[in-house]
């Protein structure tokens, strides 16, 4: 077994944007918090791919089907040849549904969690060997690099969009824009709708979206040397109306100390760690924000029931 770090060098710093720096500096606020994307090492990823399936999980199956349905025109607007770039590839599900068009020339999956996308990636480019496949391990919240100059489709389905505060993601489409090299975004966006949908849908009845907000603690404790009581705190994912989002958080059920890197952080009893926001928007203000930052929307499609939308931006 691995010793822990925490009691190996307990005076050093954490890296810099590392999971230890961002848990340490996230458990010193107040109120206590840390990234999502920090959600997604190997388990963690698995576990999002588990919520794909859910019933509750409505997301997952409808936008599949939207971009089943309209894949011949999404495949003309990204046009032939084309280098489609995906930001945050996950398990490289949906991407088939547009290569099977076979429009494209070059695929690139980035993804944080490196692990993860070799794995993925072999099966992918095993099933379409005429396919380019540049995978590149790298987070897409922070500066991007891609080398080449070809202009891309960009890709960045799943409503990950909404897991950024909306100045946040307004930035990131922006980051976004500057690596397509004049070319558009095809972008899954959830939308606005009754609480009680939205509230099941991150609170469902096999418990896997609170197994997947603890992995958190459960990743702290393996990586860091952390000593969470994984069972001494509870999910919590109330849907926020004003604010209109899910707000994700795990509860202490207890007075508690953590220690991490040999700093004790104190939970008082109800108190929690702030791990999650996923906004929804309407298909308007999803649109004006996109024209904020630099984009013209095209093209958007929707279910019949209006639960989620996949839109076409070109650069302007
Ligand atoms: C990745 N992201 C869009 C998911 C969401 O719905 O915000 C993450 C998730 N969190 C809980 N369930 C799913």
């Amino acid at each position: 077994m691995d010793t822990p770090l925490a009691r190996l060098h307990p005076a050093c710093t954490p890296p810099a944007d590392s999971f230890a720096d961002a848990l340490m500096t996230g458990l010193r606020k107040s109120p206590k918090q840390i990234s999502a994307k920090y959600f997604y090492d190997a388990p963690g990823s698995q576990l999002f791919d588990e919520i794909c399936d859910l019933p509750e999980y409505y997301q997952t199956r409808t936008e599949t089907a939207l971009l089943r349905r309209h894949a011949p025109e999404i495949a003309a607007l990204m046009g032939d040849g084309a280098e489609i770039v995906e930001f945050g590839a996950g398990s490289l599900r949906k991407i088939r549904i547009l290569l099977d068009q076979g429009m494209a020339h070059t695929y690139v999956p980035l993804d944080i969690s490196g692990e993860y996308l070799q794995d993925v990636v072999q099966t992918l480019a095993a099933d379409y060997p005429a396919l380019e496949v540049r995978p590149v391990v790298a987070d897409f919240t922070l500066p991007m690099d891609i080398p080449g100059q070809a202009r891309r489709a960009g890709f960045f389905p799943g409503s990950t969009i909404g897991n950024f505060r909306p100045e946040a993601a307004a930035a990131l489409l922006r980051r976004m824009r500057a690596v397509l090299n004049g070319g558009g975004l095809l972008i899954g966006v959830d939308l606005v709708k009754d609480p009680t949908r939205l509230h099941d849908a991150y609170n469902d009845a096999a418990g896997v979206t609170a197994r997947f907000n603890k992995n958190l603690l459960v990743r702290a404790n393996r990586e860091l040397g952390a000593d969470f009581d994984i069972d001494a705190f509870a999910h919590y994912a109330p849907y926020n109306v004003p604010m209109q989002r899910i707000e994700m958080y795990l509860v202490s059920l207890k007075r508690q100390i953590v220690t991490l890197w040999g700093e004790q952080f104190e939970f008082a009893q109800g108190e929690a760690l702030y791990t999650e926001d996923s906004h929804k928007y309407t298909i308007e203000n999803f649109r004006e924000m996109a024209v904020s930052a630099g984009f013209s929307p095209r093209a958007v499609w929707t279910d019949e029931e209006r639960l989620f939308s996949v839109h076409w931006l070109e650069s302007r």
